[in-house]
């Protein structure tokens, strides 16, 4: 065991101090793009205004033969684009492929200056994140850099699932963690074939109404992803570190798409991967409190005080935990604002009626 004391040491000669808390930057949508397919990549300019996140994605989705022209695609994307204040994250191929090692050897080395957080898949538990924070630390002082990048965990195995929480206290560079519902569905052995959302066969159903057991019955269906998303935010929450929901496959279903990640939300995960343009108006919607809502909070906050006691407002008991709640969505509004002058003005316009 790694005393205490170590923890905020760098892990090699030469390598930046580690962070001692996880800046809270705006990241409702961590927006895919493959940096192998030129059209893709020239449109990143264009994406860089309209997303909080963009990511450079090397792992599934990208064929084997197409890995090395990936990674060269977003060393050139990273070099000729400024990104101003959207993060640069990238999805590295699994430390069991025969790309994990060169994706990091070549990104940290050739454009880490430019990448925030580095996304690793498949971490099934702290082990993995060990080993890429060694290797970080090594590389990070090769390459001069002064900042540390940060890790991003997939959770998307049984395993890892189980091992949820020491993931997620494994280094002071884990920044957060994203729900992976295809891989996790087929690690578990789940009969889904569908990418998030929900499915039709998982349901209750109401008791029967006499003896035809079909009539007079309603079933509700049931969240799939409920139990593995409120694991990992309570994990993410007891570690300073933040959640997401991963991917809605159902590109054309952007009804079911924004149930998911409102979903996600509430639960409380700060955002979710877009994997098409249509996914990233969804995901700032959802991502960010109503101007109803943080109204409301500011009023709270106001008439509480100092915070302790008791009020009633419009007929409903606020107090020392209720004034908490609405601090949550005002500090979130307050982040969001700044960075996006669209919401400050609803927001302000709404508190002030
Ligand atoms: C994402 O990587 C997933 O497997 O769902
Ligand atoms: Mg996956």
């Amino acid at each position: 065991m790694r005393s205490a004391k170590d923890f905020f040491r760098p892990l090699a000669v030469g390598a930046p101090q580690p962070l001692r808390e996880i800046p809270f930057r705006p990241s409702r949508m961590i927006h895919f793009f493959d940096p192998g397919n030129e059209k893709m990549a020239a449109k990143v300019p264009d994406l860089v205004p309209k997303v909080d996140v963009l990511l450079g994605n090397l792992e599934d989705a990208v064929r084997a033969d197409r890995k090395e022209a990936s990674r060269a695609g977003l060393v050139a994307v990273a070099r000729a684009t400024d990104f101003g204040d959207t993060q640069l994250w990238t999805r590295v191929n699994s430390l069991d492929s025969p790309w994990g090692l060169d994706d990091l050897l070549t990104l940290v080395t050739e454009i880490g200056d430019k990448l925030d957080v580095i996304m690793v898949p498949k971490v099934e538990g702290a082990e993995d994140i060990h080993y890429v924070d060694r290797l970080l630390a090594q590389l990070e002082a090769k390459a001069g850099l002064t900042r540390p990048i940060l890790v991003h965990a997939i959770l998307e195995t049984a395993r890892g699932v189980a091992n949820v929480e020491e993931i997620a206290g494994a280094s002071p560079r884990m920044q957060g963690m994203s729900l992976g519902p295809a891989d996790l569905a087929a690690s578990r052995r789940m009969k889904t074939t569908r990418v998030g959302g929900g499915h039709p066969g998982y349901l209750v159903r109401t008791d029967p109404t006499g003896d035809d057991l079909t009539a007079g019955r309603h079933t509700y269906q049931q969240d799939l992803w409920h139990y593995t998303v409120a694991r990992m935010v309570d994990a993410c929450a007891a570690h300073g570190i933040l959640p997401y929901y991963g991917p809605f496959g159902d590109i054309r279903d952007v009804v079911a798409c924004e149930d998911q990640f409102r979903n996600a939300f509430l639960l409380g995960c700060v955002g979710a991967w877009s994997l098409h343009p249509a996914q990233i108006d969804i995901a700032r919607r959802v991502f960010s409190p109503s101007p109803d809502e943080v109204a409301w909070a500011r009023k709270v906050i106001a008439a509480m005080g100092d915070g302790t006691g008791a009020v009633m407002i419009d007929g409903k008991m606020q107090d020392d935990a209720t004034v908490k709640q609405c601090r949550v969505v005002a500090e979130l509004a307050d982040a969001l604002a700044a960075r996006d002058p669209e919401l400050a003005k609803a927001y302000a316009e709404a508190s002030h009626d």
